[in-house]
């Protein structure tokens, strides 16, 4: 299938690593123009050949930064990928309500919420202009709340309605939104040491690396692996391209069957 993305431009958030940075390595197989934001340029990111931006986008004019950096970088946008999400060790993953801080709510919302909606809004003028296209990567845990950290789950229910909406206003305008719902991906939330996986772990006294093993079968993922990330970036580029051009205000669930509700 030949994705017509040739000389597309196109901004990744999140871009380091994981979900972000495969979708990166898929955006310049199809012949896109990629800028790629995050904190950190890794290695990794660096070998892509995209031009990386350094950018915290939970400061308020971290997105307006990277959107001009963009712009000015592209000459247009095409695709913006919100895919900027998670959190850091102290996320407050584990625990009940009354263990989540003020804090870690706010830092919950910067990062899976307000920081795809401040670059949405920076980039939205581009976005008209070219007739493009925004990918917002949420959760499954937005569909299934009760199975996730309450703070993230709550933020990413919120950007999952946020795309919906959205998509409502400026699809008579010749722009697309969609978002993408993975579920357990084989990623560093769940892989690295400290993150979200090892916590989790730790909390129900289970070795990381036997809960790893285990997570496709206790997530109900009739797969019986984690999502790769590439297989999520796959779908993210595939929304992002002409090709889905009657595809708009929807969320796609990528998850090996683990929401068990239609
Ligand atoms: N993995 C899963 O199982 C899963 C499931 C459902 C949804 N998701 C969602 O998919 C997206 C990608 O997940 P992932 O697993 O690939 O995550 P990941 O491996 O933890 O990568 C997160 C990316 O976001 C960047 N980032 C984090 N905080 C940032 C900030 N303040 N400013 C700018 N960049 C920041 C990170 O780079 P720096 O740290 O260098 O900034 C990294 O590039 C997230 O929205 C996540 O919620 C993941």
């Amino acid at each position: 299938m030949h994705l017509r993305l040739t000389g597309k431009t196109a901004l990744v958030t999140g871009a380091s690593r994981g979900i972000g940075l495969a979708t990166v390595k898929a955006l310049l197989d199809e012949g896109a123009r990629v800028v790629a934001a995050a904190r950190t340029i890794t290695p990794e990111l660096r070998a892509t050949g995209a031009t990386g931006v350094a950018v915290d986008l939970t400061e308020t004019e971290g997105p307006a930064r990277l959107v001009e950096r963009a712009r000015a970088e592209l000459g247009g946008l095409d695709l913006l990928v919100n895919n900027v999400g998670g959190g850091d060790a102290d996320a407050g993953w584990t625990g009940g309500f009354l263990d989540v801080t003020e804090q870690q709510w706010s830092d919950a919302f910067d990062v899976n919420f307000f920081a795809s909606v401040r670059t949405a809004r920076v980039a939205l003028p581009h976005l008209v202009e070219a007739r493009g296209a925004i990918v917002n990567v949420s959760s499954t845990s937005a569909r299934t709340p009760h199975a996730g950290p309450i703070a993230y789950s709550t933020a990413k229910a919120a950007l999952t309605a946020f795309g919906k909406a959205l998509a409502e206003e400026v699809g008579p305008l010749g722009v697309r939104v969609n978002t993408v719902s993975p579920g357990p991906v084989r990623t560093a939330m769940w892989e690295s040491p400290g993150g979200y996986g090892a916590q989790l772990a730790a909390s129900v006294g289970v070795p990381h690396a036997q809960f790893l093993e285990g997570l496709p079968t206790t997530a109900g993922m009739v797969t019986g692996r984690l999502a790769e990330p590439a297989e999520v970036a796959a779908l993210v580029v595939y929304l992002g391209s002409p090709l889905a051009a009657s595809i708009t205000g929807a969320d796609h669930v990528i998850d090996g069957n683990s929401v068990k509700t239609v």
